[in-house]
């Protein structure tokens, strides 16, 4: 069976086969298909840690995706934060974690809290809303905008530009496809990039195109790491909060009596969504993984939303249960770790706050329909309707 063919990740039955692989400790390997030369697969939590482990023999210089071919690596390798090892990474990830960093997620709580109230004010009048469709890609698309540092006016563009790049194949996109809308969004950076030389200000492009070390590829490259790492997974964690939430009737009612308790609510969506669905390494040496040998230059990927399910880390692993002790790794591990972590909380905390605040109930209408995708474990369509407090 080849693990990256994306229609497998359509079945509702995924979450038991992860649960099993994972509980198997599994070591899979996939044909070349989607992959030319195929590759391993790892499930449960200790193993996705070995791989993804700092000073583990392995390299996402290649790519760190499905899709990875040893006769054409990835061309971003070495040039993109996530996608870079050794001093070049540390290059890149001390210059950009400023800009995404949990004082830089303090400094916009108010501002982030108050686009979010109004956003969850209206779908609560409205009755409900695809979240999938609306209220995910909004909120995420706007952060990232503040960061990058695109002017007010613009944004609405920009975050239109971004639902089109990223929004998959959806028919709803089907004006402009993605391609278009990226290689739009990257000459849009370009002239921002151009003017920020010119005149800079206290945003991440600033910052990015006033280092000598990187040349103009590399600053449009990091641009574009923030914004598909800042959209592609948050939007799909926020519309999961909500499904989460209808299958927990109690949730809401808990965070009006006690907004304190928000932090293990946010911890457990980005459990039980875990909207990443996949890292892949290269190995750089012959490596042990439990009952297999791998070769040097062999591909391992490790499949997030299987330790999130790991059984022996997390009982009950499909319910939404907030308060776990375990550590996840919605955000990977090691040295590539979500650098965007402190803004996906604040993202998420602000939208339960203001949930807490409107809604009395949330309620799943029909069958969610999830992405077709190997990459990002999210939603097509998820329609919900809110009651008011
Ligand atoms: C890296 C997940 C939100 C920016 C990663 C990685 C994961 C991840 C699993 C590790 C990739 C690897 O090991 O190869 C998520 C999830 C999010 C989220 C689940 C939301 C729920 C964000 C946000 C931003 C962001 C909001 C920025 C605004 C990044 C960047 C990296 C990264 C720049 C690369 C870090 C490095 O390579 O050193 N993310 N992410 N992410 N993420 Fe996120």
């Amino acid at each position: 069976m080849d693990l990256g063919d994306p229609d497998l990740y359509l079945d509702p039955d995924r979450f038991a086969r992860w649960r099993d692989h994972a509980a198997a400790d599994a070591v899979l390997w996939s044909e070349a298909g989607t992959s030319p030369g195929g590759f391993w697969s790892v499930f449960s939590l200790a193993a996705c840690r070995a791989i993804l482990a700092p000073k583990a023999p392995f390299t996402s210089e290649y790519g760190m995706m499905i899709g990875f071919d040893r006769d054409h690596p990835d061309k971003a390798g070495g040039g993109m934060l996530v996608v870079a090892d050794g001093p070049q990474h540390g290059r890149l990830r001390s210059v950009i974690m400023p800009f995404l960093s949990r004082a830089m997620a303090e400094s916009l709580d108010d501002v982030v809290r108050q686009e979010v109230r109004r956003l969850v004010a209206d779908a609560v009048s409205a009755g409900g809303v695809d979240v999938a469709a609306s209220l995910g890609p909004v909120i995420p698309a706007s952060v990232v905008c503040r960061i990058l540092g695109v002017p007010a006016d613009d944004r609405d563009m920009l975050i239109e530009l971004t639902n089109h790049a990223f929004g998959g194949a959806d028919d709803t996109f089907d004006r402009m496809s993605p391609e278009a809308a990226h290689s739009e969004m990257i000459l849009y950076l370009a002239d921002l990039v151009a003017d920020r030389r010119r005149s800079p200000g206290d945003d991440l492009i600033s910052a990015l195109a006033a280092d000598s070390r990187f040349d103009l590829r590399e600053v449009l490259l990091n641009c574009d790491n923030v914004l598909v790492g800042g959209n592609e997974t948050t939007r799909h964690a926020i519309a999961g909060c909500f499904h989460a939430l209808a299958t927990s009737p109690g949730t809401l009612a808990g965070l009006r009596a006690d907004p304190g308790l928000v932090g293990p609510v946010v911890e457990e969506v980005i459990r039980w969504t875990s909207p990443a669905m996949h890292v892949l390494r290269v190995a750089t040496d012959d490596v042990d993984l439990p009952g297999q040998r791998v070769s040097t230059g062999d591909a391992v990927v490790a499949w997030l939303p299987a330790a999130n399910r790991d059984p022996r880390h997390f009982d009950a692993p499909d319910e939404f249960r907030p308060g776990r002790t375990a550590n996840h790794l919605g955000f990977g591990y090691g040295p590539h770790h979500c650098l965007g972590a402190a803004l996906a909380r604040l993202e998420l905390r602000a939208l339960l706050l203001a949930l807490a605040e409107f809604a009395g109930a949330v309620a799943v209408l029909g069958e969610p329909v999830p992405l077709r995708s190997n990459l990002v474990h999210g939603y097509r369509h998820l329609q919900v309707r809110l009651e008011p407090v």
